[in-house]
């Protein structure tokens, strides 16, 4: 008799199943702990891209201050939380609409033509989730791909044209994320090249995770990711109209509606390093509040430096009065820390920040 060929589950095709609740694998604890809240006007800063390129020097100077501002998460006192909006980036409308479509056919395919972009460890090139219901762990409500983009492109080659649109668009994403690392450096005091040089960007990482939450029967009980940090700089995110995102600060969670086109952008683990914590790496979460019975998808797009680098406090933020305040690890062991806390309350900043 020939073997059982095992049926891949993914969560989509559980959703399409008809359940009426949810598997017991699927429930958070803890989800209710915090209170949850609707940021007023100004909370979540909003940068128009243009102005960081402008030849006016008062605008220029008023929106890298507004661009420092927007990475700080300082004390109770401080407003803003770590995440901000950026409008007029240039990114066609019309792309950004071709590659959600495109990702939606790619998670539309059926399980056997995705599998060979399964992929089976965190730095594989390519990489997708299935679902394991034997495993101990609390499961996410999402589909995932996540491939690795630069500083080799590496993408699936279906559904027809998808890989060209992520080509493209992953393409003006970096361009937006080196334009902002920019002014972020401008915005520390120091010269604009200063992360891609000593970071060295040209060589990085781009990590692109595509995400589908499908329709969710509980929404209250579960989750589509758990609060984590990003690895990389600065995270660019994108989704296809539904809300879900929530930003911690504060001991609060901060809903975020992007105005529409706008790319949110977070900060991510290595630039709350580098500066020794001036900036900090934004604890998020994916929820499925927007509307359950919808399916939400998003984009995340990352850029960070390769895998072999050693990230520690930069020079230029160590002093008698700020010693340094985490231990040094390469980018791959980020990667790998990410994947090990996926399901718990301990982010990959957790083990390398020291106590002083
Ligand atoms: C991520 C992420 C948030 C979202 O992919 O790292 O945080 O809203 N996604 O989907
Ligand atoms: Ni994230």
């Amino acid at each position: 008799m020939a073997a059982a060929v095992p049926i891949e589950i993914t969560v989509k095709s559980l959703s399409e199943s008809g359940l009426k609740s949810i598997p017991s694998c699927f429930a958070s604890k803890n989800l209710q702990d915090l209170e949850v809240i609707d940021p007023q006007e100004g909370t979540i800063p909003i940068i128009d891209f243009p102005l960081l390129t402008s030849s006016d020097p008062q605008h220029m100077s008023k929106i890298i201050q507004d661009l420092g501002r927007a990475c700080e998460d300082g004390d109770s006192s401080c407003t803003n939380v770590v995440e901000f909006q950026l409008i007029n980036h240039g990114i066609p409308e019309s792309l950004m609409k071709n590659i959600m479509d495109g990702l939606k056919g790619f998670f539309d395919l059926s399980n056997e033509e995705k599998t060979e972009f399964q992929g089976n460890h965190v730095m594989d090139h390519i990489t997708r989730s299935v679902f394991n219901a034997d495993s101990k762990k609390v499961h996410c409500c999402r589909d995932f791909l996540k491939c690795f983009v630069h500083s080799e492109f590496h993408f699936p080659n279906k559904p027809a044209g998808l890989r060209d649109t992520a080509f493209e668009y992953t393409g003006e994403t970096r361009e937006v994320t080196m334009e902002l690392l920019k002014g972020v450096s401008e915005s520390l005091g120091l010269e604009p090249n200063y992360f891609s040089k000593a970071l060295d960007l040209d060589s990085g990482l781009g990590r692109f995770i595509a995400n589908l939450y499908p329709p969710c029967p509980q929404p209250e009980l579960t989750m589509g990711i758990h609060p984590h940090t990003d690895p990389g700089l600065l995270t660019i995110l994108i989704e296809n109209g539904i809300s879900g995102l929530q930003i911690l600060h504060n001991g609060k969670w901060f809903r975020v509606y992007a105005p529409p086109n706008a790319l949110m952008v977070n900060i991510a683990d290595q630039l709350e390093v580098v500066t020794n914590g001036k900036y900090k790496g934004a604890i998020h979460r994916a929820t499925l509040y927007g509307k359950a019975m919808a399916t939400r998808m998003s984009l995340a797009i990352a850029y960070g430096p390769c895998p072999d680098k050693v990230i520690r406090p930069a020079s230029e933020f160590v002093n008698e009065s700020h010693p340094p305040a985490y231990t040094a690890l390469t980018c791959g062991e980020y990667y790998e820390l990410h994947l090990a806390n996926a399901y718990s309350k301990i982010t990959a900043l957790d083990y390398v920040r020291i106590q002083n």
